[in-house]
């Protein structure tokens, strides 16, 4: 092999860049456990334990497009998710699962040297991309109850500072901001991207303030309430101006024919999937009031499909390994705040009772 010094035609700050956790396949967690695919239990993502509407199945297994490229101005879509929201299409822009959407952002505000703003411990998407951007990032610790310290995150913006994250619920702490909140953060002029990711499971928006409010951008995702993960589609709701500066930088084809079909048969079953977030809802209740009776394991308020567990001090990794090897996969974290934590996602119940067993073996 010809051997070019790569390293001297990279971005600089790309040479080295702390990257994402991403998740393991099953089959690498399979191989972890030396259990069988089908015996793993991964509540480790917040994915959805309900899969896709069957609609879904059905419209990708009848679709006879798979060989034109997709609308680059995604009509179809934001016309259904305009349907489905109450929001104009003009609102209304769609990415490759929520991660795309903040790449946009980022892409479209950042310039090496600015600042974007997030209230850790929350969602590391934000910073990874800031980063990759040549960006800077600046962390504001929540407070001890995981709250957003409004007042420190606004000191904390400068010329410098473009974009500010408030994540509602936020992962991995499960608690909202409030209205208030944003709306203090939305007079410092900077772009406010609520992430709402979980906004099915929540209830809680503030998507109704878009049309008074230039500097706000709200993500939602069908990753979780419809079970798409593995498709990625996710989507936000701005003003029509900022709809048109992401469709200027995307590429046009971001969204692929099988996800915009799957996106668009999951907004045609709509009761059926929020049934099933009402089993998840209803099973993280269950889960919060079974581990709450455990004593030694601290259960925090969640209003997303996950709990936050607080476990007594020094115990997180050794419960995290012990689960894994019986096949059950949470979600552990490097941030030293969060180093007696693991989150778990709302499985289904027999995955609770599996999971709670084991919690009682190891603890
Ligand atoms: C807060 C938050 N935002 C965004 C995402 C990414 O969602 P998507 O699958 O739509 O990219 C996640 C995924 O877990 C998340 O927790």
């Amino acid at each position: 092999m010809k051997r070019v010094d790569l390293k001297r035609l990279l971005r600089p700050h790309l040479v080295k860049v702390q990257t994402y956790d991403a998740l393991d396949p099953l089959e690498v967690l399979a191989k972890k456990a030396g259990i069988d695919l089908d015996k793993v239990i991964r509540l480790n993502g917040n994915e959805n334990p309900y899969t896709c509407s069957p609609k879904v199945f059905d419209a990708l297994a009848n679709n006879t497009s798979y060989h034109i490229y997709p609308d680059s101005r995604q009509r179809k879509m934001r016309e259904a998710l305009a349907k489905y929201t109450g929001i104009g299409p003009e609102h209304i822009i769609v990415g490759s699962g929520s991660d795309e959407i903040i790449d946009f952002l980022l892409r479209l505000f950042l310039e090496p040297g600015d600042k974007i703003l997030d209230s850790t411990p929350t969602f590391g998407m934000y910073s990874f991309t800031a980063r990759v951007c040549g960006g800077d990032v600046v962390s504001v610790p929540r407070d001890e109850l995981f709250e957003i310290d409004v007042e420190a995150v606004r000191e904390a913006t400068d010329s410098k500072t473009k974009v500010v994250f408030v994540t509602s619920p936020n992962n991995p702490t499960g608690n909202l901001a409030t209205e208030a909140q944003v709306k203090a953060l939305l007079e410092t002029d900077i772009v406010v991207a609520v992430d709402e990711t979980y906004y099915e499971f929540s209830g809680a928006t503030v998507a109704h303030l878009v049309p008074e409010y230039s500097n706000l951008v709200v993500m939602r995702t069908l990753s979780k309430w419809a079970g798409l993960a593995g498709l990625r589609v996710g989507y936000a709701i701005m003003s029509p101006e900022l709809v048109e500066h992401i469709i200027d930088i995307k590429p046009p084809y971001n969204i692929n024919v099988a996800a915009e079909a799957a996106l668009l048969a999951s907004l045609e079953d709509v009761p059926f999937l929020l049934r099933n977030v009402q089993l998840i809802v209803k099973e993280r209740q269950r889960l919060f009031s079974i581990l709450k009776d455990i004593g030694s394991v601290v259960p925090w308020p969640s209003a997303g499909n996950f709990l936050l567990c607080q476990f007594p001090q020094g115990n997180a990794r050794s419960v995290n390994e012990g689960l894994a090897r019986r096949g059950i996969f949470v979600r552990n974290f490097s941030d030293p705040r969060l180093k007696d934590f693991l989150r778990i996602t709302a499985g289904k119940p027999e995955q609770t009772d599996a999971l709670v067993r084991a919690l009682e073996e190891i603890l």
